[in-house]
Order: structure tokens, then sequence, then C-alpha cells
């Protein structure tokens, strides 16, 4: 079973920021990711749903929520400090390591406010996915399999992305962005913080996608879109304003 992990003690311990469907998905790439090099423990889920505490998805459980996991930070922290005599502001590798599993882009936003300091970002690449050497990263990144990063594509800190998508060359993908399954954002694309592109969208070469916009499943973008809207179709329009 996946989630009979072996070699703890060589393995980062791992938290997962979310237990929901998408929590279940970055699981899998984590165990994917063990099968071809043992890297990452998974202790369980941290979820702010705290009457599901205790619950276990697929082998893992819900340890407690948001509040929790910084108790179980500053706890390591103050253990590492008496037994190792570590200084927590200069040595960040004592914080526990954690990955936000939630594809909203303002939730995705809070819980990292809410958690910096408090957890090392770990970036979690499915070993399928094809990334150029030239393709650069944030921190806190999730790259799910059979995805392709090309040379010089941008992928900043917490942005997603999913399944069988493409980042073309050039193309920047903004802190906090979700892409969703199977979509192509073209050469010099960009989409600015807190986008969500839905399942199997184009966004054609060159075109830029303003931050919180949600362009939605199966569009076709021809146009740069604006920040704060809700667009869809093919040409994809500005439906409405997005919260
Ligand atoms: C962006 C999105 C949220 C817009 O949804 P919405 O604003 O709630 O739109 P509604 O469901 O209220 O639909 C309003 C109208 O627009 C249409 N519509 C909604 N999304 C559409 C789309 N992507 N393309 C074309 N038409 C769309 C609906 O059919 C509806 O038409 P009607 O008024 O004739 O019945 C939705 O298109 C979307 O992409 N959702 C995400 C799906 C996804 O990829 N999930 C990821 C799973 S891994």
């Amino acid at each position: 079973m996946p989630g009979k992990q072996r070699n703890k003690k060589t393995m980062k311990e791992i938290y997962i920021i979310g237990a929901g469907d998408f929590g279940k998905e970055i699981a899998d790439t984590i165990h994917a990711i063990n099968r071809v090099k043992q890297t990452f423990h998974i202790v369980g889920y941290i979820d702010d749903d705290n009457s599901r505490k205790g619950e276990t998805i697929n082998d893992l459980e819900i340890i407690g929520d948001t509040d929790e996991f910084i108790r179980i930070s500053r706890r390591r922290a103050e253990g590492f400090a008496k037994t190792e005599k570590s200084d927590i502001s200069k040595d960040r590798t004592i914080l526990p390591s954690a990955v936000i599993s939630v594809a909203d882009p303002i939730v995705k936003s809070r819980l990292a406010r809410k958690l910096d300091g408090h957890a090392v970002w770990e970036n979690i690449i499915h070993p399928t996915a094809s990334i150029s050497p030239y393709a650069t990263f944030g921190q806190g990144i999730v790259i799910q399999s059979f995805v392709y990063a090309a040379p010089n594509a941008m992928i900043e800190n917490h942005a997603h992305v999913n399944v069988l998508s493409s980042v073309g060359h050039d193309v920047r993908v903004g802190e906090f962005s979700s892409v969703m399954v199977q979509s192509a954002l073209s050469g010099f694309s960009t989409l600015g913080q807190c986008a969500y592109i839905a399942t199997g969208v184009t966004i054609l070469p060159g075109i830029h996608i303003g931050s919180n916009t949600h362009v939605g499943a199966g569009s076709v973008v021809t146009k740069d879109l604006p920040d704060d809207v809700v667009a869809y179709g093919s040409p994809c329009k500005a439906i409405r304003r997005n919260r």
C-alpha cells in the first residue's frame, strides 16, 4: 500500500494542507515520487474543517487544522533548539515541510500567508513531468503527471499545474495560480497572481490573463483578459466580475 512508507528516517516529513479532492491527487503524486526515490513521508492532512479531524483518506489521517499545524511547527522548533542548539531564525530546515493542496487561488494565498514562517514549502513534481532545465520555479509549486514545462517557463510560488497541461516557452504562471487538467498555455503568455485556468483551456501566444481572473472550461483565449473577471467561451469573453 502506498500509505505504508518505508525508510521514514531518511525521508522528509511532509504535511498536505487541504484534505479535499486535490489533496488526494497530491498524495498520489508524492507516492509516485517515492516510487522513484524514497523522498517524503506524508504525516497526514491539515484541514480547517474541524469536523473532519481524525478522518482517514486513503490511509492518511486529517491531523488537525492550520492552528494545530502552527503548534506542531513551534513544538518542532523548540525540540530542535533544546537538542541541537539550532537557531530557527537562521535554520529553516527545522520547520516541517508542507504543500498546499487547494485549487482555489484566493484560499491558497490565505493559507500560504497564514503558514509562512511555520513551514518549508516543498515543490511536488510528478516524475512523468517533462521539465526543461531552463524552466524556473518558486516554492510550494505542484506539477502533476505528464505536464510539460518548456524553456524559460516561470512557475511562481504555490502555482499548480495539473495533469497533461503544457506551459509553453517563456510563459509566466503567476503566484497562487491554478491551471487545471489538459490546458495549453502558449509561448509568452502570462497569468497574473491568483489566476484560475479551468480544464481544457487554450491560451494563444503572448496573451495576458489578469490577476484573480477565472477562465472557464474549454475556452480559447484570443485576447488579453483584465484582472478580476470570470471569462469563458471560444473566443473567450469576460462575462462578469469575479467576486
Ligand atoms: C468559470 C466557470 C466557473 C463559470 O461558471 P459559472 O459562472 O458558474 O457559470 P454558470 O454555471 O452559472 O453558467 C452560466 C451560463 O454560462 C454557461 N457556461 C458556464 N461555463 C461555461 C464554459 N466554460 N463555456 C461555455 N459556457 C459556459 C452555462 O452553460 C450557462 O449557460 P445558460 O445560462 O445558457 O444555462 C466554469 O465555466 C468553469 O470552468 N468551472 C471550472 C471547471 C473545472 O475545470 N474544474 C476543474 C476540475 S479538476
